[in-house]
């Protein structure tokens, strides 16, 4: 049987952190193995909101690529490629556009939030909201459809753009004829990530993210300052393990001790500030292999080049094939030659 493929994407906006990591891609380290997977780096996204910050862009690009090859993505099995060398992808969207209103877009619920979030920084007079920016859920069907992506490995709060995507193809196939693969989503099962500080998410603007590059030093300062049991106060008081973060965070990269943890927490034998510490060491154990590999790449940025470009080169012949179909059923194949 032939594997399905898979395709999903990350903005290239900053390093990956713990969110990331447990919230989506080390799924993607498994996904590699059972499916045709293509791993976006979505910098044309990227620049609908940092169009007036291309160096951030641009290096991010090889910042993510590091990340992802460090955690495991293998580029003898999946494709990992930069989505602004695969011109059919700005192609489609172009095509697409026609099969979308303006008021289905105001309409999803993701663009609606990030619209709503941009009001809140920049003023309520909707000049900060550009065509590009609207439009984003259009291209990123053209990047699932660009490869026949049939799983959507997301986020939660992704869906309402793979909604988007399996709408336009139905809208497609019945104007022009069967040639697009109907994509479904594929729902992490790992919950969202908590912060540090008790925040229900881990993100880069809400300035709680562990990255997976930070050194010993950076995760010292940001385990010591976590939110622990409010109501314990000197160091032998029992307390709730159940309402700290530095317990969570035991669990979260699986000390093999986190039982005796819990425990001592809880019988009070066990000060926050000891508790703090082992956490730390834990959390250098889990990242110590990752950032060994990501050590070796960022002494090898020719090697992660080279990756990135046999990528998008696989990619880009995928996304070719993908093209002359679609040209083919909008009746604008014209000639067969190439011009
Ligand atoms: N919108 C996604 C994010 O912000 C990134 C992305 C771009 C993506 N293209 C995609 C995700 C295609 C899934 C499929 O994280």
């Amino acid at each position: 049987m032939e594997k399905k493929n898979i395709l999903t994407g990350i903005r290239p906006t900053g390093r990956l952190h713990l969110g990331h990591y447990f919230g989506a891609t080390s799924n993607w380290v498994k996904l590699q193995e059972e499916y045709n997977s293509y791993f976006e780096i979505a910098d044309v996204q990227a620049l609908t909101d940092n169009f007036n910050n291309p160096e951030k862009v641009r290096i991010n690009v090889r910042e993510i690529a590091i990340d992802l090859l460090s955690i495991g993505i293998d580029p003898n099995k999946a494709t990992i490629f930069v989505q602004s060398t695969i011109p059919e992808i700005a192609e489609l969207t172009v095509y697409y556009s026609n099969l979308v209103t303006m008021s289905r877009l105001y309409r999803n619920p993701t663009v609606k939030t990030e619209i709503k979030q941009k009001k809140a920084l920049f003023g309520n007079s909707g000049e900060s909201v550009t065509y590009g920016f609207v439009g984003y859920p259009v291209s990123q069907a053209a990047d699932i459809t660009a490869f026949d992506g049939a799983l959507i490995p997301v986020g939660e709060d992704q869906l309402p753009l793979v909604e988007q995507t399996r709408e336009i193809v139905h809208k497609f196939n019945s104007i022009y004829g069967e040639t697009l693969t109907v994509p479904e989503h594929y729902l992490s099962k790992t919950p969202r990530i908590k912060g540090l500080d008790g925040n229900e998410k881990m993100g880069k603007s809400l300035g709680n993210a562990i990255y997976l590059a930070d050194s010993e030093e950076e995760i010292s300062k940001k385990i010591m300052s976590a939110v622990t049991d409010p109501n314990k106060i000197r160091k032998d008081d029992p307390a709730n393990p159940d309402i700290c973060m530095v317990y969570y965070y035991h669990n979260v990269v699986k000390n093999p001790n986190v039982e005796t943890v819990c425990m001592e927490c809880k019988n009070g034998s066990r000060g926050c500030v000891a508790c703090k510490k082992e956490l730390i060491s834990s959390m250098m154990e889990f990242l110590k292999p990752i950032q060994e590999k990501r050590h070796y790449y960022e002494e090898h940025p020719k090697e992660v080049d080279k990756i990135l470009l046999n990528g998008s080169r696989v990619a880009r012949k995928q996304a070719k094939e993908v093209m002359k179909r679609v040209k083919k059923s909008m009746k604008i194949d014209y000639f067969e030659e190439e011009i």
